[in-house]
């Protein structure tokens, strides 16, 4: 009898009908029968095991600069098309493709100055949240994505750059537009909108970031100006594309923590009730949110040199794809791990990759899950989705998992 064929890259997005409703078939199969995948049709090597994944992405002397993949690294090569190779890689791109030096010297000020913000922002996350359930008081029936889940994060991004309020409806325009250049099927209508978005955006950057320079305010542009001007020596152009990084990195993936966590919470009870019981457990809900339904599939990174991993030759150059989302079910860490269980034994997930390239955003995305939930689940006691059996509309995006729309009752 023949084996059944690997499952290529292109069947483990949400394009191939299995893997939409339920892509663990798929990462299960692939993990037990073959945990390092050399794909062909991508050209990389796609790693499903958790001790591999969290052993390539702590790994500081891979690359990540899709740049550097040999020339079969297909997939890679869809991040490079059309980027001039005559200028410098720091205008082309955000920490979250470069590589060292340049990777650290950029991301250690940005870090810097966005953990200093977070670490004193929920007062202001709780009164984003609040407001967002003022504006649903009285309702019986919504789209939690669009009330809630979509703006709660764009808001917050915004008060901590220090986007004036006058200005706020413009710049969720902008956030929505860009968010397009992650979608790889946009319509040419869609990518009409994502280049007038992202040059509206680095106008207002710049406009902002000359603006801070003579009248300094209490916000993330002032505290990056302040970093150039005294030490960091950061150009205009790399603080532009690290602030425009971290909109199109952090909205999205947020919008979808928050809404797979309600989803999750309403279709099991038993967890709710724990969380209603002791809302201080919110911390441990939303780490097994992150673990059992991640909101980014895979991260990347390239092999600095001829090397052997999991015991298979890599070319140097040659590109590893990690299925963070195959890491975080395998039960050789996780046990029983397809049941979502937020009394479970904490280990630690992979949902924000590792290492050098560790999501910048984790410490925000946390604090905006956790008070969105509590606030939620607080404000409404009755919240029920609308059609608890029926199919969840999955956002059609490859190597993310979220929701279009979510209908739920009050
Ligand atoms: C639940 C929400 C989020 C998830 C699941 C997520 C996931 C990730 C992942 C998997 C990576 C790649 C890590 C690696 O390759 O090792 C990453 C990087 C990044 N994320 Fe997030 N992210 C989230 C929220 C945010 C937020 C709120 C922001 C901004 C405020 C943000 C900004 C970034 C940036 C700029 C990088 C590049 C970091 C680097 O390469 O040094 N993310 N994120």
């Amino acid at each position: 009898m023949t084996e059944k064929p690997l499952p290529t890259i292109l069947e483990l997005t949400p394009f191939n009908e299995q893997f939409r409703l339920d892509p663990h078939v798929l990462l299960d199969d692939l993990r037990s029968r073959c945990p390092v995948h050399d794909d062909k049709g991508s050209g990389s090597v796609l790693f499903t095991r958790y001790g591999d994944v969290r052993g390539i992405v702590n790994d500081r002397e891979m690359w990540r600069d899709p740049m550097r993949a040999e020339a079969g690294a297909v997939l890679q090569q869809r991040f490079t098309a059309g980027v001039d190779p005559n200028l410098p890689r720091t205008s082309t791109t955000s920490i979250l493709m470069l590589d060292d030096p340049d990777h650290g010297r950029v991301r250690q000020p940005l870090a810097q100055a966005l953990y200093a913000r977070v670490a004193k922002f929920r007062p202001q996350v709780e009164r984003i949240v609040d407001e967002a359930l003022d504006d649903l008081a009285g309702e019986t029936a919504f789209d939690l994505m669009d009330r809630f889940c979509v703006p709660i994060p764009i808001d917050v991004i915004a008060q901590i750059l220090g986007v004036d309020r006058e200005r706020l409806v413009e710049f969720r325009a902008w956030s929505e537009g860009v968010i397009q250049s992650l979608n790889p099927l946009r319509t040419p209508e869609q990518t009409v909108q994502m280049e007038a978005a992202s040059l509206a955006l680095s106008d207002y950057f710049t406009e902002t970031m000359a603006a801070r320079r003579t009248d300094p305010r209490d916000d993330l542009i002032t505290d990056m100006v302040r970093s150039q001007a005294e030490d960091s020596g950061l150009s205009d152009d790399e603080l532009r594309i690290n602030l425009s990084a971290l909109l199109v990195g952090g909205n999205l993936t947020t919008t979808d923590l928050i809404g797979n966590a309600v989803r999750l919470l309403l279709l099991n009870p038993g967890e709710l009730a724990k969380l209603r019981a002791d809302p201080a457990i919110i911390n441990a809900v939303v780490e097994e949110v992150l673990r059992y339904e991640p909101p980014v599939d895979m991260t990347g990174r390239i092999a600095p040199e001829q090397m052997e991993l999991a015991g298979c030759p890599l070319r140097s150059g040659q590109s590893l794809l990690v299925s963070l989302r195959g890491a975080n079910r395998d039960p050789e860490v996780f046990d029983d791990p397809h049941r979502f269980d937020v009394s479970r034994k904490h280990k630690p997930h992979v949902a924000f990759g590792g290492g050098a390239h560790i999501c910048i955003g984790a410490p925000l995305a946390r604090l905006e899950a956790q008070v969105a939930l509590v606030k939620l689940f607080d404000r409404f006691p009755n919240l029920a989705l609308a059609d608890p059996a029926g199919t969840p509309a999955w956002r059609m995006l490859p190597f993310f998992r979220g929701m279009e729309r979510l209908a739920v009752t009050a």
